[in-house]
């Protein structure tokens, strides 16, 4: 079965927030921005903008009725600026006007005076100054420092990974109508329906049962509109709570790239130490999480980077500790994978430098050190249903690493210009958010009296297909065809109190809230049919919209059913509420068991680098990944290509540059390059594992999410493999992005990016032989 949805988007039907019908009298609003990182505010003049026709209301933070504040975590951020700015692009003022053209054009009247104050935009020198969001975190296990001394080999770097712009195609937005009794009505691109109708409640000063919230789909969210979807809902509707009219506020791409978070970029110390056959014996590492102004889901992110700080591997002794650093950037935020890969990269980039020091392959050490059933992480949860080995072996056997790696061997030896470069990246990711009060989900199931299902949830489509999924175990459930169930648009006043769409586990939570209400409503039935049949109910059956006695047809369909039981007056509704059980975690001791269970995968990624120009192309990504019992093979497949295109992207084009003022110069998709279908795979092949699945997992179909993004982290280590295979005395530092231009300056060491330089180098001659390859 395929994805339910693609359909519709090629044919341009799906709707999203810009397709929704504009209402008549509808205000058009524009933000203004800080246009420092750190400042004064002194004055906020509207009295030109005010002058300009069609400009209705000019907003500040004055005019907020509530309370100034939509910090989800800490309350450290306001909606509007008052008394400082922190970042630039923070929202200052809103502009109301009639046509969007005359609200933006009102965006330079507004006059805005800021005393500017020193700006850090580097997470070492906020830490240095004492600047943290929340307290610094340790998990520990063993004891690392006692561990040293019985180590054979022990090495110490640094590494450090670059930030990440989510680039969903639809860029942040909301709609908000004035509803009767002083309530307002939202149509929000969020993932976190209930957390801009919290947001808002509070900034109006209402009760939260007068801000409905509502979402279609999403244009992609991948996780920057888990928390950052709050701030447009909630001034959309301030607008319109102050206008009394409807209010549209929809960014622009490169306002969305100014204004709002993205992935943290970290950097952080790390020592490993290994015995003489290669075990990890201790691992200590210090996380510097440059966290933005504000703490939005920081201080999740940066726990979740302690979680995966040891991947895949079983280590003895670990020390890892957090710093999560308050630096005039904006926010950043959840972005797939929540820290997890951040935490990933290090610590294989530890495993790479002491390979690469003991002159064994890394390969070597990452296999003898995978996790293996009923090991502990270091938050104490054992590894249960462990395929870390299976999924390595398959994928060594399957996709022949042995050959591979003698296919570049021989490659690099017989070409001077080309270079080859080969890595493994094993996974291991903790399923359930791990605030452990989030992993609850409500469904609400109507069957109408024809038979048709409609089911509401706390899911958010963002293309990742759980609407399909949830329709997938409404139909297997009840014994219907996927055909009569309509997946709603997610609704707060239908579905209350949801967790955002996040964490991967969307599919399970909802997918096993509405498996509970259609198996509530299937027994329901049969209990009816029972009596109507005079049938025992132990032996019935729906299947295929039919009734089943003891598996044979009892000349009752789905139809009649539904039918006989609106006639009866027997309820068609049902609300079911589903919570992970035996989730535990203590976040005073870091220990628990925090995750309903784990997912595993292995691919090889192997690249080929143009060694004069810098250039490379990722030849092939080779996965074998734990699926469990999947429920869409098709719609598993597409967020294992696409987590992994994502992560490529991460590791090697996207660079984002913020200058010492704290502005973004790769503010546009000129600037910032994301992978195209150039730069993905040339291969991409995805094995399914077989795996049982978990209990846990909706209909042992393990959560596919974000595992996959984090294959992308095996093209930096294939291209590192790659630069050293052409200069292997290179001093290469454990820094992603690995852009062209860090590839050519690591292949080049002695060369002096300046063109007369590079022409005059000896070393680069232009009279070197060209080899077959180039
Ligand atoms: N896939 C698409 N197409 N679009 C998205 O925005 N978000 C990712 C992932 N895959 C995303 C996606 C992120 S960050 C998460 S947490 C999960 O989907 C959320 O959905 P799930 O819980 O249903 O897997
Ligand atoms: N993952 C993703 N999103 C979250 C989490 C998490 O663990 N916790 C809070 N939001
Ligand atoms: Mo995903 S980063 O948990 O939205």
């Amino acid at each position: 079965m395929n994805h339910l949805d693609p359909i519709r988007h090629v044919r341009g039907e799906s709707q999203y927030l810009d397709d929704v019908p504009v209402q008549h009298g509808t205000l058009y609003a524009a933000v203004v921005e800080s246009p420092v990182a750190h400042g004064k505010l002194l004055t906020v003049d509207a009295t030109a903008a005010l002058e300009l026709p069609g400009v209705v209301h000019v907003l500040t933070a004055r005019d907020i009725p509530g309370e100034n504040q939509i910090g989800g975590i800490v309350p450290d951020e306001p909606l509007l600026a008052e008394g400082h700015v922190h970042f630039r692009g923070q929202p200052v003022a809103l502009v109301l006007a009639e046509t969007e053209h005359a609200a933006h054009a009102a965006l330079a009247h507004v006059r805005v005076e800021i005393a500017p104050l020193p700006i850090i935009t580097d997470p070492r020198v906020a830490a240095a100054q004492g600047e943290l969001l929340v307290p610094p975190r340790t998990f520990r296990i063993g004891d690392s420092e006692e561990a040293w001394a019985g180590c054979a080999h022990v090495f110490e770097g640094v590494a450090e990974s670059g930030g990440q712009e989510h680039l969903y195609i639809e860029t942040q937005g909301a709609y908000a109508f004035p509803t009767e009794m002083g309530g307002v009505r939202i149509i929000s691109s969020t993932q976190g329906p209930t957390a801009v109708q919290r947001h808002t409640a509070h900034v109006l000063g209402l009760g939260m049962h007068q801000v409905e919230v509502d979402v279609t789909r999403l244009g992609g969210g991948f996780g920057g509109k888990e928390d950052q979807a709050t701030p447009w809902g909630a001034l959309a509707a301030l607008g319109a709570f102050v206008a009394r009219r409807p209010v549209k506020l929809v960014l622009d791409r490169m306002a969305d790239m100014r204004m709002t978070g993205k992935r943290h970029p970290y950097s952080s110390d790390f020592k490993i130490g290994l015995s003489a056959d290669l075990k990890i014996v201790a691992y200590e590492v210090t996380f510097y999480q440059n966290g933005g102004a504000a703490a939005d889901l920081s201080p999740a992110v940066m726990e979740r980077t302690l979680f995966h700080s040891t991947n895949t591997y079983f280590i003895p002794n670990v020390t890892a500790t957090a710093y999560s650093c308050r630096t005039h950037l904006p926010p950043n935020t959840a972005f797939r994978g929540f820290g997890g890969p951040q935490g990933m990269f290090v610590i294989e980039s530890a495993i790479a430098s002491a390979a690469e020091r003991l002159g064994v392959p890394a390969t070597e050490i990452q296999r003898r050190n995978l996790l293996r059933e009923g090991d502990l992480f270091p938050y104490r949860q054992p590894a249960e249903g462990c395929h870390a080995e299976q999924a390595w072996d398959t994928a060594a056997e399957l996709f022949d690493l042995p050959a591979r790696r003698r296919e570049v061997d021989e490659f690099n030896r017989t070409h001077r210009w080309q270079k080859k470069g080969l890595a493994v990246m094993p996974i291991c990711f903790g399923i359930s958010f791990t605030k452990t009060a989030m992993n609850q989900a409500r469904a609400l199931v109507h069957i109408y009296t024809d038979g048709s299902v409609g089911v509401s949830t706390g899911a958010v489509e963002m293309g990742q297909g759980v609407n399909t999924k949830i329709a997938q175990v409404a139909a297997r459930t009840l014994g219907i065809s996927v055909d009569r169930i309509k997946v709603e648009s997610t609704n707060t006043t239908r579905v209350a109190n949801t967790s955002p769409s996040a964490a991967s586990a969307t599919a399970d939570l909802n997918g096993k809230a509405t498996e509970l209400a259609c198996l509530a409503l299937r027994e329901r039935l049969l209990q009816l049919a029972s009596t109507e049949l005079s049938m025992d109910y132990e032996g019935l059956h729906i299947e295929n919209e039919q009734v089943l006695a003891a598996g044979k047809p009892a000349n009752t369909s789905w139809e009649k059913l539904v039918s006989a039981a609106y006639w009866q007056r027997v309820s068609l509704s049902e609300n079911a509420h589903h919570a992970t059980p035996d989730l535990h975690f203590d976040a005073t001791t870091n220990q628990g068991y925090p995750f309903a269970y784990h997912v595993y995968g292995t691919a090889l990624t192997t690249v080929q680098v143009d060694c004069r120009r810098g250039t490379y192309e990722v030849q092939a990504v080779q996965i074998a990944h734990d699926f469990g019992q999947s429920l869409n093979p098709a719609v598993d497949r597409g967020q294992i290509e696409g987590g992994a295109v994502q992560g490529i992207g991460w590791m090697t084009l996207e660079e984002l540059v913020y200058n010492e003022e704290g502005r973004l110069l790769s503010n546009s998709l000129n600037a910032y390059k994301i992978p195209d279908l150039y730069a993905a795979p040339k291969v991409l092949d995805v094995h399914f594992l077989d795996t049982p699945g978990h209990s846990r997992a909706v209909m042992r179909s393990k959560a596919v999410g974000e595992p996959p993004l984090m294959y992308g982290i095996g093209a930096y280590f294939a291209l590192r493999d790659a630069v050293r295979a052409f200069n292997p005395d290179s001093t290469i530092s454990f820094s992603a992005p690995m852009t062209p231009e860090k590839v050519l300056v690591n292949l080049h060491p002695e060369f002096t990016p300046t063109p007369s330089d590079a022409w005059n180098s000896p070393a680069h001659s232009t009279s070197a032989t060209t080899s077959a390859a180039s």
